[in-house]
């Protein structure tokens, strides 16, 4: 069965049922319509891979604001954008009025009535990117409400404090393609040492929320102090009551051992973190970078974080699947030999986040989305 068959199969409804919405955590979808995006995004890529055009949303704007640096995400979006034959636009947060005091809620009535969909990544500071995301979505409904607009403009949540949901269900598919159904696959998200930044909290969150869903024995490995937040955890826990099971560790040997996948990444202590949303909010750049300074000191205290050759041995047949958001701090995070042998496949799970961002913009905006794309691939076999 093609994957686009498979998609049909789920019936109209299954795709019908996510028009208009926005993912700004997968949290707050159910299993099923998780299932659905990646589902259309897997009939996308292979659309896509086989040369099939699928321009679904003709003349359409796709803006998407950027308060971090991207690399792979930016192109996802701007790549998924042009697939669907809309036109992408992506701009620095820094260079908006928003560093200006203009409130999100403003910008998004703003961006709102001239886009057709948003992307938003807003990473750094605890407590503030979810609540930016949200707010410009009030921003744009309301515009919208007031105005008798009948237009969705779906909001995509390109990272934010919270959650890093496109990376997260790229990462998904791509153990899925690896691993088939995750049901009692040891999966351990482990804390690495990093020397270049504080990371944000958002993708271990993501990671230890999703895949708790699906079945699968989730390990969380840091050393004391680098807890996530406290409501990651209790929803950790409750997905996992639901099957499989949620742990925690501080022992990087203990969490890998008999794994069958490991995702080690460094992020920011958690009090230090903590620090940066007051000094954030008072505008004190130099406490930022203070505070900056102090994050990368005590990362510097476990250095023996490493996810090398002799911990890689220790896992399920000493040949676990390795996985990283990317970009990752090769000699530190990772061992030169662990990244090399695993390169490729890196670079295909981020692969999947072009297929993720255009499930997203397409499932929220066609209609009989499964029957379209047929109709498309029918077009393209003539
Ligand atoms: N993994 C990820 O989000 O990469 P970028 O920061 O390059 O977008």
């Amino acid at each position: 069965m093609s994957e686009l068959e498979v998609l049909q199969a789920l019936g109209r409804s299954a795709t019908d049922v996510v028009l208009g919405r926005s993912l700004v955590t997968t949290q707050e979808w159910s299993v099923d319509d998780l299932d659905t995006i990646r589902a259309v995004a897997r009939a996308l890529a292979e659309l896509d891979r086989a040369g099939v055009r699928t321009p679904l949303c003709p003349a359409e704007l796709a803006w998407a604001v950027f308060f971090d640096k991207s690399t792979r995400t930016k192109s996802a979006w701007a790549g998924a954008a042009a697939r669907l034959g809309m036109h992408p636009v992506i701009v620095d947060g820094s260079s908006t009025q928003v560093s200006h005091g203009e409130t999100a809620v403003e910008t998004g009535a703003m961006l709102g009535m001239n886009a057709h969909a948003m992307g938003i990544r807003h990473d750094l500071i605890l407590g503030e990117g979810n609540t930016f995301i949200r707010d410009i979505k009030t921003g744009i409904d309301d515009y919208l409400d007031a105005t008798g607009d009948n237009r969705h403009v779906p909001i995509v949540n390109l990272q934010c404090d919270v959650d890093h949901p496109t990376q997260t269900m790229a990462d998904l598919i791509w153990l899925e393609e690896n691993l088939g159904d995750l049901t009692d696959r040891r999966i351990t998200v482990s804390w690495a040492y990093s020397p270049s930044y504080a990371k944000p909290l958002s993708v271990p969150q993501g990671l230890v929320t999703l895949l708790t869903r699906f079945g699968a024995h989730v390990t969380l490995a840091h050393p004391p102090g680098y807890q996530l937040t406290d409501s990651t955890m209790a929803a950790a826990e409750q997905n996992a009551a639901g099957g499989g099971s949620f742990r925690v560790v501080d022992d990087m040997d203990e969490a890998f051992a008999a794994a069958d996948i490991v995702y080690p990444k460094g992020w920011g202590a958690y009090d230090l973190m903590v620090e940066r949303v007051d000094a954030n909010a008072a505008g004190d750049t130099a406490e930022l970078a203070a505070i900056e300074q102090r994050a990368l000191e005590r990362n510097a205290e476990h250095t023996d974080w490493i996810c090398d050759e002799r911990r890689m041995g220790l896992t399920s047949g000493g040949d676990a699947l390795y996985m990283h958001c990317l970009p990752a701090d090769i000699g530190d995070e990772v061992s030169p030999g662990v990244m090399d042998r695993h390169k490729l496949h890196v670079a295909q799970e981020a692969n999947w986040k072009v297929y993720v961002v255009m499930a997203l913009l397409a499932a929220a905006k066609v209609p009989d989305l499964a029957g379209v794309l047929a109709g498309l691939d029918e077009e393209a076999q003539r």
